[in-house]
């Protein structure tokens, strides 16, 4: 199929993308005027400025009305996978209890855990596939999505095994994350080494063998685990030929950035918690860092100083963090307003961290994340919106856009409720 994408008042991110932006280049960031593209089998093929070109045999069209258009988002950070909600929790939250106090009483990480014990691997894919539809309707066109409500050998291969069902079902493409370590069982308190060494001994060789895992993460944190024990997983997780994404510095300063880096993180993920050391490390290096703002406002935690990240000229990327306990929402939309309220992004750094930065973080750079010859076709049309502050000052996305997938609009048929 054969596609011209034309009359588009501002195309955002017609560039190449190989590599991420930092934030010099993302705050300089243009778009291309009275720009149209063309497409053929789910890719782009060309793009262009001003005149169009003459039409070719059945070539089908769609006109931008002068809106604007920009890249599929990237959602490099999600746990679509879990058993059920914990609407619960929310009550607890309004009546003051923090997320600490949650987690004591029962609830929180090891409240899943329970719930995906119970789930079989079949529910597990079935109610992220609605997940899933859900998030594309947003315009999501790549995404990562996370175990770590198993927190036993069986349960986190259940959970990987249920997202590798998830992929092989998905118009978009999908990077599967193996969070060996996000809580300790209660059957561990008073042993936390042995299920560190089932992690490294078992969970790890495992999830390789079968070829479930495209990355590993912990969860580096106050309360969870240290940087010793994390340091510990990420050396056995790369020895094995898994790159990281961790869980570091929500709750504290507990040397998650630095465990990261050291061993060559993809990315260092929340940083609601940033010292003079963690900028340091993260500038010397090729870890991304990545802020997850619907959980600062969720938990009503502070958010990352995100505009220092920006102007260290570091590769800023935002993600959604969906899950049910800290950002029940897959919305990014809504990102993009609260990293420009609470972070001081600018509208176009935003975009940049939500689409190509996003796109590197999950290892998909040459293939998503801008709008460029060889890339897929997978872009967001917003023919009402001539300016895009408009995007984030309307928080929501409220305004009509449509979404195309590998060169298909997306239509009721991702309706599988
Ligand atoms: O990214 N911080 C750790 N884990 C998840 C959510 C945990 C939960 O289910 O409460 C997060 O916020
Ligand atoms: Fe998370």
């Amino acid at each position: 199929m054969k596609t011209l994408v034309f009359n588009i008042g501002q195309l955002w991110l017609a560039i190449p993308g190989e590599q991420p932006l930092g934030g010099v280049e993302m705050s300089a960031l243009k778009p291309l005027e009275k720009a149209w593209f063309r497409i053929e089998d789910g890719l782009i093929t060309q793009i262009g400025q001003g005149n169009l070109p003459s039409a070719l045999p059945d070539e089908v069209q769609v006109d931008c009305h002068g809106g604007m258009v920009f890249p599929g988002f990237c959602d490099s950070h999600t746990h679509l996978v879990f058993a059920d909600w914990r609407p619960e929790e929310f009550l607890q939250k309004i009546k003051g209890m923090s997320y600490a106090e949650i987690a004591a009483a029962g609830g929180g990480i090891l409240n899943s855990a329970q719930k995906v014990g119970l789930a079989s691997e079949e529910q597990l894919f079935e109610s992220a596939k609605n997940r899933l539809a859900e998030v594309m309707r947003f315009g999501t066109a790549a995404i990562e999505v996370k175990s770590g409500y198993g927190l036993s050998l069986n349960s986190e291969l259940k959970m990987l095994r249920a997202i590798a069902r998830l992929k092989a079902w998905a118009p978009i493409p999908i990077r599967a994350t193996l969070l060996g370590a996000h809580a300790l069982p209660q059957d561990f308190k008073e042993n936390r080494k042995a299920y560190i060494d089932m992690v490294v001994q078992e969970l790890i060789p495992a999830a390789c063998s079968e070829g479930l895992a495209d990355y590993f993460d912990v969860f580096c944190d106050q309360g969870f685990f240290t940087q010793s024990e994390t340091e510990e997983m990420l050396k056995a997780a790369l020895e094995s030929g898994l790159q990281s994404k961790i869980h570091a510095n929500e709750l504290g300063l507990t040397g998650g950035v630095q465990a990261g880096v050291k061993y060559n993180a993809l990315t260092v993920d929340h940083l609601e918690h940033l010292g003079e050391e963690e900028i340091n490390a993260l500038k010397g290096s090729q870890t991304m860092p990545t802020l997850l703002p619907g959980t600062a406002f969720f938990l009503k935690l502070e958010y990352p100083n995100g505009r220092r990240l920006l102007d260290e000229n570091l590769p800023v990327v935002l993600a959604t963090d969906y899950n049910p306990g800290s950002s029940p929402s897959g919305n990014p939309w809504f990102i993009w307003s609260l990293a420009c309220i609470f972070m001081k992004f600018n509208p176009q750094e935003a975009l940049v961290a939500l689409t190509l930065n996003g796109a590197h973080a999950m290892g998909l750079g040459s293939s998503h994340g801008s709008i460029w010859p060889g890339k897929a076709a997978s872009f967001v049309v917003l023919p009402t919106i001539h300016q895009l502050s408009m995007v984030p000052y309307r928080f929501g996305g409220g305004f009509p856009y449509r979404t195309f997938i590998h060169g298909k609009e997306l239509n009721s048929s991702m309706d599988v409720f």
